[in-house]
């Protein structure tokens, strides 16, 4: 059930939801024992000396939050993976001191650089249990909101840094997904690597695109939010109308507006067959660099059978 039809624009107003979206942090990493990069993270070492360290500042993740906490009205913060850069245990534990100073509940799903090799559940994803879950999908709800959490990390070979949905959490999505939406809840979907291709080489994209895309097609979403490609796009999951949103890195000092630290400021309120979504694409200091606001109808993605 979503609003009633004859409610005022500004009861309707009352019934919004607002939310942030801010992706790769990249956080510096702590001291780390050596013999955790005698593996795939030795590369990813070499490039954060000689290269990254030098553009991803915490500086302006610093900014970046802080322009965040200044609105007073978010409910949450969603981030869509890569807080850590190795994927260490030393990285797992720093991370969780910095999420639990976060101005706003966190809601957290992994990236590539945090599953960069092996490595177990103690010392990784149970210490972020609290923002994030111990299997995947999970569901966090703001009002009517459903916020879904995938999984799309995984150790690879070096030189890629790609990505999948497994079949069990794809089975689990749809069910998630059809209950969600008879329901009525505006459903987001957050996962770090992108379902579309040509947003990123092969070697670093989702692999199954085809097959989380033709499910999202099928049971519907509202809105899919991702990290990875450190872009501020707004383009759609392949092969649907759902809208699809990245993010520039939430450390990158750059000048490009594409590229540079941003935040998304989302604001969904429901109407009587759908979702008003507002979109305010903010850099690191709080300029807005672009606004949008589109309706999302239910009930023209309700699946076929
Ligand atoms: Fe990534």
């Amino acid at each position: 059930m979503l609003s009633d039809p004859s409610a005022t624009a500004s009861s309707r107003r009352d019934l919004s939801v607002c939310l942030a979206h801010m992706s790769d942090p990249h956080l510096p990493p702590p001291t780390i024992a050596w013999s955790a990069f005698l593996n795939k993270r030795l590369l990813s070492r070499i490039l954060w000396v000689s290269r990254r360290k030098h553009v991803l500042l915490p500086s302006v993740t610093a900014e970046l939050l802080e322009n965040i906490a200044s609105h007073k009205e978010l409910s949450a913060l969603l981030i869509s993976g890569d807080i850590t850069n190795f994927g260490t245990k030393e990285e797992y534990r720093q991370a969780a001191a910095w999420l639990s100073t976060l101005p706003l509940t966190p809601v957290v799903v992994p990236g590539n650089h945090d599953f960069m090799a092996p490595i177990s559940y103690r010392n990784s994803l149970a210490q972020w249990e609290t923002w994030s879950d111990s299997a995947f999908p999970f569901v966090r709800f703001f009002g009517r909101v459903a916020v879904i959490g995938l999984n799309s990390a995984l150790p690879t070979p070096p030189f890629t840094a790609y990505g999948r949905i497994d079949r069990k959490q794809r089975q689990k999505l749809a069910s998630l997904l059809a209950k969600l939406g008879e329901e009525g809840y505006c459903r987001v979907v957050m996962l770090h690597h992108p379902p579309r291709k040509k947003l990123l080489p092969f070697r670093k994209s989702l692999i199954n695109t085809p097959a989380l895309s033709s499910l999202l097609r099928r049971h519907g979403a509202e809105l899919v939010l991702h990290g990875h490609s450190h872009d501020a796009t707004i383009t759609t999951v392949e092969g649907t109308d759902i809208p699809l949103l990245g993010v520039g890195a939430a450390a990158m000092n750059s000048q490009n507006p594409e590229r540079r630290a941003s935040w998304n400021h989302l604001t969904f309120t429901p109407h009587e067959e759908g979702w008003q979504i507002r979109l305010i694409r903010r850099d690191h200091t709080g300029h807005p660099f672009s606004h949008m606001e589109w309706f999302s109808s239910i009930s023209a993605r309700q699946p076929a059978c």
